[in-house]
């Protein structure tokens, strides 16, 4: 008898350490005696056809690289029922009994979708943000920060050698948390996140005067991605305090590179505990509709719909932290 098949795809904007999950869910789905296609293209592969049987050494050598070797993008066309139902029906072609999706929501409202047309699906979390609430980590953010932490300890080399500030906009989307753990890792005098309110003259003008009264000369400001206008807050700096200031957008930088050991370990965990989900599924018949996260150090799952409704907590000890350091 024909083994049964899963797939796996990654989908929405890459983050480092997808390949890391990739190779888990093919190695695992191989142990686990499932044949495995990889999906390209995210889910315009299962529109188009754009499939490849794996094997054991089709993912070699890919741990420790960035990227996605099962590329990515953002299918307008699968938010489409009829779109939908054409890639479970291909999905059945091929005998696929489940799908491994290793994205952010976009992509777990995808395979909640996919799932509702008949294709069990298992969403793994994977984006540089952290902004998924169903999971305290999202594959790519600590890879993500640690790029932004070398990126910003060069602008202070250079900013400390002119007595500038300097102002640095990082990633995230709406999500703080890029900008507040970096920003405590590389002592900025501010940090300015979507999640708290803030002053412009209270939250930084009158920190860089209180810094500077006691010998402080150089300053480091962190603007999340979410809040923005990181040029104009430059400007403004200046204009406020006399100090010549510039502005970095770090950009795409972030979203590049081998993953650290962090993001290869957790990709490695969760591609397999998908598998496992899978397997136990396919056994019972209650497969399907799951998203895997990282919860108190431990992998959990739970019901699609279920995860993407959960607030998102921000971590407001972490903000009080950086606030009593950067004095
Ligand atoms: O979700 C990852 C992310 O890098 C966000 O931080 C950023 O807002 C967005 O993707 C950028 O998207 P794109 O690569 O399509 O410009």
């Amino acid at each position: 008898m024909a083994n049964k098949s899963i797939a796996v795809l990654t989908s929405g904007g890459d983050a480092p350490g997808m390949n890391a999950a990739v190779r888990a869910v093919v190695r695992a789905g191989i142990y686990s005696g499932f044949d495995v296609y990889g999906v390209y293209k995210g889910y315009n592969g299962l529109l188009n056809g754009d499939v490849k049987k794996m094997d054991l050494r089709s993912v070699s050598d890919i741990l420790s690289r960035g990227g996605t070797i099962l590329y990515t993008a953002r299918s307008k066309k699968f938010m489409q029922l009829e779109y939908q139902q054409q890639a479970a029906e291909f999905c059945r072609s091929l005998g696929i009994v489940g799908l491994v999706v290793i994205g952010g929501d976009g992509s777990f409202r995808g395979a909640r979708a996919l799932s509702n047309a008949g294709i069990p699906c298992v969403a793994l979390p994977g984006t540089i943000d952290n902004d998924i609430a169903c999971t305290d980590y999202t594959i790519g953010f600590d890879t993500a920060m640690n790029t932004a932490v070398e990126m910003i300890d060069k602008i202070r080399d250079t900013a400390q050698s002119h007595d500038r500030c300097s102002v640095v906009e990082v990633m995230g989307r709406h999500c703080g948390d890029i900008a507040l753990e970096t920003g405590i890792a590389v002592g900025a005098t501010s940090i300015i996140v979507p999640e708290v309110e803030y002053d412009l003259e209270k939250d930084v003008i009158s920190r860089i005067y209180e810094q500077k009264d006691t010998g402080k000369k150089h300053f480091i400001v962190i603007v999340a991605e979410g809040v923005g206008g990181s040029q104009e807050i430059s400007h403004y700096i200046q204009h406020r305090t006399g100090i010549e200031t510039r502005a970095t957008i770090l950009g795409h930088v972030q979203r590049g590179g081998s993953p650290s050991l962090r993001d290869r370990l957790m990709a490695t965990t969760m591609g397999v505990a998908a598998v496992e989900l899978l397997q136990k599924g396919n056994a019972d018949g209650t497969v399907g509709n799951r998203v895997i996260g990282w919860r108190d150090g431990k992998i959990v799952d739970y019901d699609i719909t279920e995860a993407l409704e959960m607030p998102r907590k921000f971590n407001n000890h972490l903000y009080e932290v950086a606030m009593k350091v950067s004095i």
